[in-house]
């Protein structure tokens, strides 16, 4: 169990919750969370937006009644956290590396950007983020030392020159990964998606989770959720 420190409207449905949590983990990777005792059944998997040894941070959307209870928890409550799960970003080679997200798919990519800059300082590094919506989780990602652009409505890919880049992570809803792929694919060395699927136990167990590459039907759970863009067949 870990304690809720804050629990932020940030506007748009969307929360940042900062629990006492502190055990590191790989930025792409999530916990299965629930701050509710028996109904739903099943946990929600969210991202780790940030961790720093003494508290992890998730930034979510309130979508339906999972969010809406955790967008109910106050200061003080707890939160069962299981994992940290799945495999998240591997080390990138490239120099010139752009991280895409889209809403709330825009999530992992604070501790992903911040991993990276701590780890290589020379990288040159460049979030395009998309929302629907203005809120104030843009202003989340302001304090990482990497240029953030910002795109409100729209695509996403209309503000990248895939060009400047060898290296590219994304998360967020299909279209736009498939989208981001395939304007990358011929330029960028290194292409990495992070794929959403429903889950159920997000420990590889009951196979509710599969999206289909190029080696077969792979758990997101276990085997991803981050998978080299070229493994995945987008729907
Ligand atoms: C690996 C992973 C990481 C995630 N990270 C985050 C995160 O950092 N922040 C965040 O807000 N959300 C994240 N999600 C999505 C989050 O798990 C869902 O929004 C949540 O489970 C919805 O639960 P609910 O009870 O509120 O809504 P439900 O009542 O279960 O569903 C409401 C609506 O959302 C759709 N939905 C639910 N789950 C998913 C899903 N996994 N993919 C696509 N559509 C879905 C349903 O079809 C339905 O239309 C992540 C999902 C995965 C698989
Ligand atoms: S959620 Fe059960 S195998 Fe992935």
């Amino acid at each position: 169990m870990a304690v809720i420190l804050e629990n932020r409207d940030l506007g748009d449905s969307m929360f940042l919750m900062i629990t006492d949590h502190g055990v590191d983990s790989a930025p792409g990777q999530f916990y299965m969370v629930r701050g509710w005792d028996k109904y739903p059944l099943l946990s929600r998997p969210i991202s780790i937006f940030d961790s720093d040894g003494k508290t992890t941070k998730f930034l979510y959307r309130v979508v339906g009644e999972g969010t809406d209870l955790l967008s109910k928890l106050k200061p003080g409550d707890e939160v069962q956290l299981q994992g940290p799960y799945g495999n998240g970003f591997p080390e990138i080679k490239g120099n010139r590396i752009a991280l895409v997200g889209g809403g709330i798919g825009t999530a992992p990519l604070y501790l992903a950007a911040k991993e990276i800059k701590r780890k290589n300082p020379e990288k040159e590094l460049v979030l395009y983020l998309g929302f629907e919506n203005s809120s104030h989780a843009q202003e989340l990602f302001e304090d990482i030392e990497a240029d953030a652009r910002f795109k409100i409505g729209g695509y996403i890919t209309d503000i990248i020159d895939f060009k400047s880049h060898d290296a590219v992570l994304t998360c967020g809803p299909e279209a736009m990964m498939k989208a981001v792929f395939h304007e990358a694919k011929d330029i960028c060395g290194e292409i990495y998606v992070s794929m959403e699927k429903r889950m159920a136990c997000g420990v590889g167990a009951c196979l509710g989770c599969t999206c289909e590459t190029k080696a077969g039907n792979r758990r997101t759970c276990k085997d991803g959720p981050v998978f080299e863009g070229s493994e995945v067949f987008f729907e």
